[in-house]
Order: structure tokens, then C-alpha cells, then sequence
């Protein structure tokens, strides 16, 4: 098979025909897959005719596959991949531009123009430079990575070259997310290494008279600070002006990590929940959750470029660039880099920051449509008010004699809707987090009568 125009309309026939069943199907399938597994295939020693690749796939695959693209998926935090980014995405693999380094392309100029836009959609400040990553997840590494090489800094060592056995650090985090201390133990500092800050009462966020004190008492050469703008669970905002001026006071490393809360700033501007992000040494965005790209797209932030290149960069006569600027490769995990950016651009230049605004907005309104019918049943408790697009609830046991883990299973089982199960204040509740661009208010009114069905 080769790129003739005859394969390429093959291909393209075979790609709509897998579009269309799949969209078409979408709102019907159940929402997750009751398959998971199918015989396993041995290798293929001559390959097979593509038309039955295809139809392997038809029949094997899509049919098992979940509606996370779909309006009622509503487990971790999941964003769908909206039309304009999925055309877009096909476009990066027809384009496969490998987006380490410029000087051959114009990819690099797009990702960097792309990051400047998110910039001006959320208000900060083009101090702020960085890359996209394959998730919050590689943005906190990232995060890791940058604030250990500043506490290097601090003290004389350039970790990157020399390795941290004599750095000396402090942690603190209130509720940092599981992707963070997964981040400090993958940086060699230690998932263990981070010291809790107590949380305000029936909130995730930080109290910060105990971060002051633990700055205060802090005996090490260096502290970084790890806040959450927002948490995962109870969509709570650490009062980032206070931890700043805290952090500026000490030397401290700040790290936000925003993943989805960002999004806050669309709604409430820069005076919002959000307010003093700007004063972040560095900050983790998720493109794939809320802004609706395919997986997988994140975003790493930091006001100190130089401390990111020190981390990441690395000598060697093959890579060498005229132009630093836009070697990425120096300034994230991979050397050779999918053109992830270009979903995002086509995302921004193609919605607007309307678009996106207005797309935020219904999923807050959805979210608290269904807190409210939540509340107002007897057969469910409405664990936290609802402030931004996550619902906390559980079951009402005396009712309906059920576990929130039993209820989430069943709740699951109907292919309706698919959530995912938290914890709050202890005890184990269900999280319903809506971060789709489909959801619709009859998703909502479907959820809600597989609830009533259910009770
Ligand atoms: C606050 C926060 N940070 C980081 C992550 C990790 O994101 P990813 O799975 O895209 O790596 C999440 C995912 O839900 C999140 O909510």
C-alpha cells in the first residue's frame, strides 16, 4: 500500500465509514463498554488486506470501545474531542511533523503562537512560557523537574548534571493531585516527600495561616509550595494571592496546578477563584480535559524558562539548533514530539474565546441542574454544593439500602451514564464531572431518570 490517489481514497472511504458509525452510535451505545477483552490474536507473520483490517476493527474494537466521546461520561474528569480538533488531529498524523526543534517547519512558530493564545484566554501574563506536554500529568513532571532544578539553584547544585542526593528540600501541598506526587516520586524527590497542610473546614483548599507556619518552621535551604486551582474531588481553590505573598517571602518554589480550574477564569475573569495564579512560578493546564482536544494535550507554564531548559536540555552534535527558542526539545520530556499543538490552535482560532466561554458556561448551568435535582431528592445526598462543573453525591442509604460504591456499579451497569468514585471528608462518595463540549440538557434529564429509576 502506498499514498496513490486510489489508497488515499480507500483510506479516507474506510475513516468516514468508522466516523459515521461511531458518531452515529454514540448517544445509544452504553456509555461503557461490558467488554473489555477479546481473544487474543496471534501475530500476524504476512499482515492482513487492509478492507479486513477494517472490518476487524468494525466488528472487534469499535463495537467495545466507550461513549467517553459522548455526552454522559462523566467519570475523572474527561473532555470530549470537539469536530473542528478531531479534523485537525487527523491533520497532525497526515502532517506527522515532528515538532522537537525549528528550523525545518513552521510547526514550532504554531505551537509557540498557540501557547501565547492560551495565554491571552486565560489573562496571564507572556511572562509565562512553556510546552505542551501529553497531559497534566507529564505538566506536573514537568513542575517537579523545574522547581528541583530551582532549589538547585539555590543551593550551588545543578541537579539536572549532578543529581539531587544533596539537595535539601521541603514539600507542602494541601490536596495535591494523585498525578503530582506521582510527578515528585518520578523527579527522585519522593512521593513521600511532601509535608500535608491542613485544609480549610468541609474544603480540599489550603489553610494558610498553616502554610505560613510550616514556611515559617521549615529548616530546609529551599521550599516549594504545590497548590491546586482546582482539586480533582471538591473543585476547591487554594487562595492563591496569600500563598504567593507566602512563597515570595520565602524563597519558595509555587506551583499551581490547574488542570481543569483554569477554565474558572473564563467565567469570573481574573478577580475569580483563580485570582493570583499569575503570580505562579509555574502552572499545569489540561487541554484534553475542558478545552475538548483529543487526547493527549496538556500544557506546562513557568515564568522561568531557563530553569525548564536547564532540566530538560541536553547536548548532542545531531540536535543542535540555530534557533533555541523553539527547540522543545529542550524544554519538555520527548526529543521527537507529536504536533499536538495544532488541535488547540484550530480549537482557538476556529470557537474563539466565546465559543469556549459559552461551552464552560453550559456545562456550570448542567452540573448544577443535576446538584439541584440531587438535593431536592430524598433518595440522594448532595455531598457539597456544586461550584463549578463536578457533582459530589451519594446514595441515601436508609432508601435505597445501597453503598455509594453498589449504587455507582449499578449506575454504571445501566450504560446510561459512567462516573467514577471520590472521597469526601473521609467518607466514599460518586463524582459526576461534567467537562464535555456534547452534553446536553437531555443528558442531563436521561441521568437523572436512571437515577429515579434506580431509587
Ligand atoms: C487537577 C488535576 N491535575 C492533574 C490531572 C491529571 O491529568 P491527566 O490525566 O491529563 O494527566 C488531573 C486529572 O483529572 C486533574 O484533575
Amino acid at each position: 500500500m502506498n499514498y496513490s490517489p486510489e489508497t488515499n481514497q480507500r483510506l479516507i472511504a474506510a475513516l468516514t465509514q468508522q466516523f459515521d458509525t461511531f458518531h452515529s452510535d454514540l448517544a445509544n451505545r452504553d456509555v461503557a463498554s461490558k467488554k473489555m477483552a477479546i481473544p487474543y490474536e496471534k501475530l500476524p507473520v504476512k499482515g492482513i488486506d487492509f478492507d479486513r483490517l477494517n472490518e476487524y476493527i468494525s466488528e472487534n474494537i469499535q463495537p467495545n470501545l466507550s461513549a467517553s466521546n459522548g455526552g454522559r461520561y462523566w467519570g475523572f474528569v474527561t473532555g470530549g474531542a470537539n469536530p473542528v480538533a478531531t479534523f485537525a488531529d487527523w491533520l497532525v498524523t497526515t502532517f506527522n511533523q515532528n515538532v522537537s526543534k525549528g528550523g525545518d517547519s513552521i510547526a514550532s512558530f504554531i505551537e509557540q503562537q498557540t501557547l501565547t493564545w492560551l495565554c491571552e484566554l486565560f489573562e496571564l501574563p507572556t511572562s509565562f512560557k512553556g510546552i505542551f506536554t501529553t497531559g497534566a500529568t507529564a505538566a506536573n513532571l514537568l513542575a517537579a523537574f523545574t522547581a528541583r532544578q530551582y532549589a538547585g539553584d539555590q543551593q550551588g547544585i545543578d541537579v539536572a548534571k549532578n543529581g539531587l542526593k544533596d539537595l535539601d528540600v521541603s514539600i507542602f501541598s494541601a490536596t495535591p493531585h494523585a498525578s503530582m506526587i506521582k510527578s515528585l516520586g518520578m523527579a527522585g524527590l519522593g512521593q513521600n516527600s511532601w509535608q500535608k497542610i491542613t485544609c480549610k473546614i468541609n474544603s480540599e483548599a489550603m489553610d494558610v495561616n498553616d502554610l505560613a507556619q510550616a514556611l515559617l518552621n521549615s529548616k530546609s535551604k529551599s521550599n516549594i509550595v504545590i497548590a491546586s486551582a482546582a482539586t480533582v474531588t471538591g473543585t476547591d481553590y487554594d487562595d492563591l494571592v496569600a500563598v504567593a505573598q507566602l512563597c515570595k517571602k520565602h524563597n519558595a518554589w509555587l506551583h499551581v496546578d490547574a488542570a481543569f480550574g483554569i477554565f474558572d477564569r473564563l467565567l469570573a475573569g481574573k478577580q475569580g477563584k483563580t485570582r493570583g495564579i499569575e503570580l505562579a512560578d509555574s502552572i499545569t493546564l489540561d487541554c484534553h480535559k475542558w478545552l475538548n482536544v483529543p487526547y493527549d494535550c496538556g500544557v506546562f507554564l513557568t515564568q522561568h524558562q531557563r530553569l525548564l531548559k536547564d532540566s530538560c536540555h541536553v547536548d548532542a552534535p545531531y540536535l543542535a539548533s540555530d534557533n533555541q527558542d523553539v527547540a522543545f526539545l529542550s524544554l519538555g520530556i520527548e526529543n521527537s514530539r507529536r504536533f499536538r499543538a495544532f488541535p488547540v490552535w484550530a480549537t482557538l482560532m476556529f470557537y474563539g474565546k466565546e465559543g469556549i466561554k459559552d461551552q464552560i458556561n453550559r456545562n456550570v448551568d448542567q452540573a448544577k441542574q443535576l446538584a439541584e435535582w440531587i438535593d431536592e431528592s430524598t433518595d440522594y445526598i448532595l455531598v457539597k454544593p456544586c461550584e463549578l462543573n463536578v457533582v459530589l453525591f451519594k446514595p441515601n442509604q436508609e432508601n435505597l439500602g445501597l453503598t455509594s460504591q453498589e449504587c455507582m456499579d449499578k449506575l454504571n451497569k445501566s450504560g446510561q451514564v459512567f462516573l467514577t468514585p471520590g472521597s469526601w471528608q473521609g467518607e466514599a462518595i460518586i463524582r459526576a464531572a461534567l467537562s464535555n463540549w456534547a452534553t446536553t440538557d437531555d443528558d442531563i434529564k436521561l441521568v437523572i431518570k436512571t437515577l429515579s429509576e434506580l431509587a
